[in-house]
């Protein structure tokens, strides 16, 4: 057996992405069958930048597993405050526990955990890189929505440069057939050239850039809202002129599908109003349900690939 890492959404191919979701929906039909799965084993969550629900989710993924969780405190208040490297501290967690999520400020250093852990690490965002299991939980949802992956207008708004959900996203849904993609941002939040080369170019995909939400909106299937990232602005003025580029009002809905989806990671700042919160079409808080979910069937996956289970 081999320990396995999730660093970013391309180390699952298409048929574990699927699989991953077909365990997910077999676990909120029968979660009684899964309450036992992880007994005795322990998590560990490394967490050196804010989080509320990918920390809190794999924190419930894992003890509705019957399993346990350790969290490092926050980076200020463990040995990363007296200067411990991400590769020791890696190593150390594996003496105590099973499988590692982290999530770190700086692009690459879920990586850096995964090559010195003697364990399975998942990436819970390294910087303004990937987010994997978020990913995770908009595939459950845009399957529970959609039930297809394929043949989707796929519109993601908002801070598509920084926006790490964005890239991971893109990734993803780039692999399933018939899939088009309009990229909503202002001039300066585009999504970077290395991932719609990667995702969109490479493979002749059908994409749009625009600064349109409104121009954009009768098409599209999805409507993937971000928020602006303001802990990764070189300057606050840059922040303070683009952080309300987009709000996503009732008033803006008039002309979009009868069965779009709105998606947004969360923590949401202003680009929904909270109007929307009752329309049908609000996914945002089912996907934080349907987080939970894939990380438990992450979870499962990865432990038993290590042969831990
Ligand atoms: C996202 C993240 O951390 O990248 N949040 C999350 O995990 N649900 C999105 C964000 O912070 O904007």
């Amino acid at each position: 057996m081999k320990k396995r890492s999730v660093i970013d959404v391309l180390d699952l191919s298409v048929e574990e992405l699927d699989q991953l979701v077909a365990t997910a929906n077999d676990i909120i039909a029968h979660p009684d069958d899964y309450a036992h799965a992880c007994d005795r084993k322990k998590l560990a969550t490394l967490f050196y930048e804010p989080s509320t629900r990918t920390r809190m989710s794999f924190e419930a993924a894992m003890y509705e597993l019957g399993g346990h969780v350790i969290s490092m405190a926050g980076a200020n208040s463990s040995s990363a405050a007296k200067g411990e490297s991400v590769a020791d501290t890696a190593k150390t967690v594996s003496c105590y526990t099973d499988i590692i999520a982290i999530r770190h400020p700086k692009e690459g250093a879920a990586l850096v955990a995964a090559n010195n852990a003697s364990i399975p690490v998942i990436n819970a965002g390294d910087g303004g890189h990937c987010h994997p299991t978020q990913t995770l939980a908009d595939l459950l949802t845009i399957y529970r929505e959609k039930n297809t992956f394929s043949g989707l207008t796929i519109g993601v708004c908002g801070d598509l440069k920084f926006g790490r959900t964005v890239h991971s996203l893109l990734n993803a849904m780039s692999r399933y057939p018939d899939n088009k993609f309009v990229l909503i941002s202002p001039e300066e939040l585009k999504v970077p050239s290395y991932v719609k080369q990667d995702a969109l170019k490479s493979k002749g995909l059908p994409y749009e850039q625009t600064t349109d939400l409104e121009e954009a909106m009768p098409k599209l299937d999805i409507l993937y809202m971000t928020r602006v990232q303001r802990e990764r602005f070189f300057n606050e003025e840059d922040y303070l002129r683009l952080k309300d580029s987009y709000i996503l009002t009732p008033e803006k809905l008039h002309n979009a599908k009868a069965d779009l989806s709105i998606l947004h990671p969360l923590p949401r700042v202003n680009e929904i109003s909270v109007a929307i919160d009752d329309d049908p079409r609000a996914c945002y808080f089912k996907q934080v349900l349907n987080g939970k979910f894939m990380r438990m069937s992450l979870i499962l996956k990865l432990l038993k690939e290590a042969g831990t289970l």
